[in-house]
């Protein structure tokens, strides 16, 4: 028996090596190593060891990234060496008068070496490694206090749970900046705009938002990134258990975190004069561009720790780094008008009309002002001269005004207190920057939810765009997307422009969609907070619209991606009546509403029935209470104590004398993650 759990450590231990060293490649160097395949196969195996004995379970695991329970709040914590932030110089000549000044504080100094990196437009991150395991992960905050993060931290999968190192300092921080890849951002803006949610404005902001999610489900899908660029080894006098690292300079230590397992940016250079550092800040001006990741400069350092530690710092800098900046891609331009438009949820967006102009080599017209606030707050007004920016990808915004260059007679721009469309009165709920129409039967609101209903992630209705439906919601031929399955080619004709064929046609395209998954249904819906993405969670876990109605917000919040705020919207969706009778008729139209489970869960069923549980220690993500009413729910049965007729015994942390007495009869032992698979699959 002991033989036998010591082949299984030997063999645990082995799997999360080459698990851990198939990551490195892929994440780090970007140079994957391993078929998919085989990785999935090796992370099956080591989680099905786990499963059987999950006292091997260890928080370095690969399987353990993810899966923690929503936190309610995040604590403070206080940085052991504070981060500091950076000076800038916006050109060459104000780094050659940095230059200057570190110089006459190191007057000796004869011979000296740069390091040139990449300054990667994100949110820092410290990162707290104790014997090589990753025990903390806090943002900046103010420097000196941030917040404890670590279980979002452990998601992004650039950043190791165990540092690739046989001998580990008892301590150590690393830090770096965890950033969204511009694809990503776009993908979760689009999802954003698909669910009705305010976008980010930029990868930043999304990032920054993203790391201080209380659900770490959500933060997981995100793709986080990461970027390390300092290792901060305490002074390590008296432990003579572990070889200090020898760190001589900056880019030794960018090598070391690279080999411990950090993704570094590679984009650094060894620079050895101002003129070497003026050809990389030169070079990489243009070429950031095209970086997949937003970049706002350059970060020179000196590259001797010894110098640097001579430099130190000053009240906010280090002395021995500058941050040598781009200027952002901005340019003056004209507000010829401010327009509102409502959106599929009734919100608001105020955008300005511009003279046109070129910037990062589109030409722009247009610029969201956000919301009401934020126009109040710049004082945006009609016929303002404005700073445009746009970097990358990202949608253009007013930055500020000119005041100077303001006209006379101009006034404060007010949002209308009517919808443009229904003129009915607007609202804005208290403490949210948003103003909505809320009129039910508000036009605006009604083409908006068609044209999602007929999108292409949607129903995907050839040939229906705004300008029919406009016609079809004018003529009072369609009140709710029910209605389009109603329509006749006579009634459609009746339309300008709409001859004969396409009205077939289009009365045939409509026909065709009834049969759309129900996934794309449920995301037509246009339910807040439900994009394409978490309506194919939901209907994976509801395979019918009427279990999908009758869950509580506890249960849609089960779902794996799926938080509190979406389970609640879900909820109220369905509590309302004009809903419900929408549903009725899409039902009645033949639209479809149920769809095959990926929990397999036939209806009323009870799997677990006959089957006795004992639950013992702390599960990682679920409460005693909720796995107890999971098993009942499946008709299985929870008891207290261990004993010949228990079949399962769930075990969690600091499992106690319950683990051994099961150890000793043979019961089979579940980690939580295998009991959630049990469930899902019986
Ligand atoms: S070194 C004491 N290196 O820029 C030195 N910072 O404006 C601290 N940043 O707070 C920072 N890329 O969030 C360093 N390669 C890089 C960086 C970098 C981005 C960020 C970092 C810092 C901010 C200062």
């Amino acid at each position: 028996m002991e033989q036998a759990v010591l082949e299984v450590q030997q063999r645990v231990a082995e799997l999360r090596q080459l698990l851990q060293r198939a990551s490195y490649a892929y994440y780090v160097l970007d140079n994957p190593d391993m078929p998919d395949a085989v990785y999935d196969q090796l992370y099956r195996e080591l989680q099905d060891l786990e499963a059987q004995y999950p006292q091997l379970i260890t928080p370095d695991s690969p399987t353990q990234r993810v899966g923690e329970r929503p936190a309610t709040q995040f604590t403070s914590v206080r940085h052991n060496v504070p981060l500091y932030s950076l000076e800038n110089a916006f050109n060459l000549a104000e780094f050659a008068s940095w230059q200057d000044r570190w110089r006459r504080v190191a007057p000796g100094v004869s011979e000296f070496e740069y390091v040139c990196e990449l300054k990667i437009d994100g949110n820092a991150l410290a990162l707290t490694y104790e014997n090589g395991v990753l025990t903390r992960g806090a943002t900046r905050g103010d420097g000196v206090m941030g917040e404890d993060i670590t279980p979002n931290v452990r998601t992004i999968r650039a950043i190791p749970l165990r540092l690739n190192l046989d001998h580990p300092p008892p301590r150590v921080e690393i830090r770096g900046e965890a950033f969204l890849p511009l694809e990503v951002f776009q993908y979760i803006n689009q999802e954003r705009e698909q669910a009705g949610d305010a976008l980010f404005a930029n990868p930043r902001n999304a990032a920054a938002g993203t790391l201080r999610q209380l659900d770490s489900r959500i933060v997981a899908r995100r793709r986080l990134d990461f970027f390390a660029y300092t290792l901060h080894v305490p002074n390590t006098e008296g432990s003579d258990a572990t070889p200090p690292l020898q760190l001589e300079t900056q880019w030794n230590a960018l090598e070391t975190l690279q080999s411990m397992g950090f993704r570094v940016n590679p984009m650094r250079q060894l620079c050895r004069s101002l003129f070497e550092v003026e050809e990389y800040y030169n070079r990489w001006a243009t070429e950031r561009l095209e970086l997949p990741y937003l970049t706002d400069g350059v970060v020179v350092k000196l590259n001797s720790l010894a110098l640097q530690e001579q430099l130190g710092f000053t009240q906010k800098f280090p002395r021995w780094a500058i941050a040598l900046k781009y200027p952002a891609e901005e340019a003056p331009t004209v507000v010829e008008n401010i327009s509102v438009n409502v959106g599929r949820t009734g919100a608001v967006t105020p955008t300005a009309d511009l003279r046109p102009v070129q910037l990062a080599g589109t030409t722009v017209s247009r610029a969201t002002l956000h919301n009401g606030d934020r126009i109040a707050e710049l004082d945006i007004r009609i016929g303002d001269t404005v700073i445009v920016r746009k970097a990358g990808e990202i949608i253009p915004e007013v930055v500020r005004v000119l005041p100077d260059l303001r006209p006379a007679n101009t006034t404060p721009y007010q949002l209308p207190t009517h919808c443009p469309e229904c003129e009915q009165p607007l609202v804005r709920p208290e403490g949210e920057a948003v103003t909505r129409c809320i009129n039910t039967s508000c036009p605006a609101i009604l083409r908006r939810s068609i044209l999602h209903w007929v999108g292409r992630d949607a129903m995907d209705i050839n040939g229906l765009g705004e300008k029919w439906v406009q016609q079809f919601t004018d003529r009072g031929l369609v009140h709710t997307v029910a209605d389009l399955y109603e329509l006749t080619p006579e009634q459609l004709m009746t339309v300008d422009r709409m001859g004969k064929k396409s009205a077939q046609n289009l009365v045939e395209a409509i026909e065709q969609s009834q049969g759309q998954p129900w996934a794309r249904v449920l995301y037509g819906l246009g339910i807040r907070h439900v994009g394409s993405v978490n309506a194919q969670l939901l209907a994976d876990q509801f395979s019918t619209v009427e279990t999908l109605a009758q869950a509580q917000p506890d249960d849609i919040a089960q779902v794996n991606g799926i938080g509190a705020e979406i389970a609640q919207s879900v909820y109220q969706w369905f509590q309302v009546p004009a809903n419900q009778r929408l549903i009725e008729r899409l039902r009645a139209a033949g639209v479809q509403l149920a769809g095959e489970s990926k929990a397999n869960q036939p209806q009323g069923n009870q799997p677990l029935a006959g089957k006795t549980f004992v639950l013992t220690g702390t599960l990682p993500t679920l409460k005693r209470d909720e796995a107890k009413a999971m098993i009942e729910q499946a008709g299985g049965k929870v008891t207290g104590s261990v004993s010949k007729k228990t079949n399962y015994v769930v075990v969690g942390a600091e499992a106690g004398s319950k683990l051994e007495k099961a150890e000793e009869l043979g019961i089979t032992l579940l980690s939580e993650a295998d009991f959630l698979e049990l469930i899902a699959s019986s």
